[in-house]
């Protein structure tokens, strides 16, 4: 049966895209993104934050890229990857779409492969930051981030300021699980010593449980990772059992002092350092000018890593098709992908023509207060950062 499905799938998709790629072009019609995204559920400000970028690229840029009208077909996947599936196949068999993007948790951008593939389509992952995720098929493209890639400057900066023991806390999945290895193995071979590895579930986590095993372990730090949107959880119950007075410091990826949330969480988070690719600190005039343009197109929401990586990924698009001169064709645009480089609102950044994943500057940040606000302040930087998975 399974089997059966999957043949006639290949076939659906070989005959919806013969030739359709060139025809298209010459009978100047729109060229497609079908943008997926976690709209609503648990993962809702990415796909909030993303949709925003995405269209904020588009007002700023115009929505006709070398003659052809760019149209944006947004899907509501609510971060399950069944449905993120179900919905790339229609995007792709029904609407046509010329690039597959979004992608707000890992099972989502890996649930999509095997269709990226059969139907030669682009699949740019804007969000899901797994480092296998650029493996699971050679027409993905990503514009987001990988953990192993900001997990090791706060391992490297952890033992050079005081903290010699860790427990580490990450949400028991991809990514999670990507953190907890690049992190761990760093600090020990920095000499640090982990007293012990806790995983929460991704779907309603609790943490005071987990947190109450830190309290009595006593350690230096605790390191966590939780996606985006999980942050404040974390940071409330941190400072309601009193970890920080204990003398236990958090320590992260900069997913748990994320932008969109970090300004409601309190003073519990002052002080509290990170790694990650970006911050809407960052004191580059790019960046300055995508977060006030991004917060008076939006009510002031601010803009966080994801939104970053919606609006880069839309600039990849766009250059691509241009490359093409609005022709298009997966393997094409695919193509025109690879090695692009630019400057993104996080600083400078390139697509590795060879893994096609993004190579980045990582930065060490703390969060501190200015103009009654908090803000991730930048204060040392890791240039050209490569995804530290792709050497093993
Ligand atoms: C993933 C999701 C996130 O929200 C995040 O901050 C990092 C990684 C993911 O599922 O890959």
């Amino acid at each position: 049966m399974r089997q059966h499905k999957r043949s006639f799938l290949k076939t659906a998709i070989a005959v919806a895209l013969a030739g359709s790629a060139s025809l298209a072009f010459a009978q100047g019609a729109p060229f497609k993104i079908g943008l997926i995204l976690p709209m609503t559920g648990q993962q809702a400000t990415t796909g909030r934050q993303i949709e925003a970028a995405a269209k904020l690229w588009m007002a700023q840029n115009g929505d006709t890229v070398a003659g052809r009208k760019i149209e944006l077909v947004v899907k509501d996947d609510t971060s399950l990857p069944d449905q993120t599936r179900r919905l790339a196949q229609e995007l792709v068999v029904n609407d046509k779409v010329d690039v597959l993007a979004g992608f707000g948790i890992t099972p989502s951008a890996l649930a999509v492969a095997p269709i990226a593939t059969q139907s030669k389509t682009p699949e740019v992952v804007m969000a899901a930051a797994t480092s296998s995720i650029t493996e699971a098929s050679p027409y993905v493209v990503r514009t987001s981030f990988t953990l192993p890639q900001v997990s090791v400057a706060i391992a490297d900066w952890a033992p050079k300021n005081g903290i010699k023991s860790v427990v580490t806390l990450v949400t028991d999945y991809g990514p999670g699980i990507d953190a907890e290895k690049y992190f761990s193995e760093r600090f020990i071979l920095n000499g640090g010593k982990v007293m012990d590895k806790l995983r929460v579930p991704l779907r309603n986590p609790d943490f005071a449980p987990f947190l109450q095993k830190v309290r009595d372990l006593k350690p230096d730090a605790l390191f966590v990772f939780v996606p985006s949107g999980a942050g404040a959880a974390v940071m409330k119950q941190f400072g309601e059992r009193g970890m920080d007075k204990a003398g236990i410091r958090l320590i992260a990826t900069g997913d748990v002092t994320d932008d969109d949330q970090l300004n409601d969480m309190g003073d519990v988070a002052l002080g509290v350092v990170t790694s990650h690719h970006y911050s809407a600190a960052h004191p580059s005039v790019a960046n300055r000018k995508f977060v006030e343009a991004f917060e008076k197109a939006n009510k002031g929401m601010r803009p966080n890593f994801m939104a970053v990586g919606g609006y880069d990924g839309m600039r990849v698009i766009y250059e691509a098709l241009k490359k093409t001169g609005g022709k298009g064709g997966g393997d094409a645009l695919l193509a025109a992908m690879k090695g692009q480089i630019f400057e993104s609102p996080r600083g400078p950044a390139y697509i590795d023509a060879q893994t096609r994943d993004i190579v980045q500057n990582v930065y060490l940040r703390k969060v501190e207060k200015k103009d009654g606000k908090l803000w991730n302040v930048e204060f040392d930087v890791i240039k050209d950062v490569k995804d530290p998975g792709k050497s093993k």
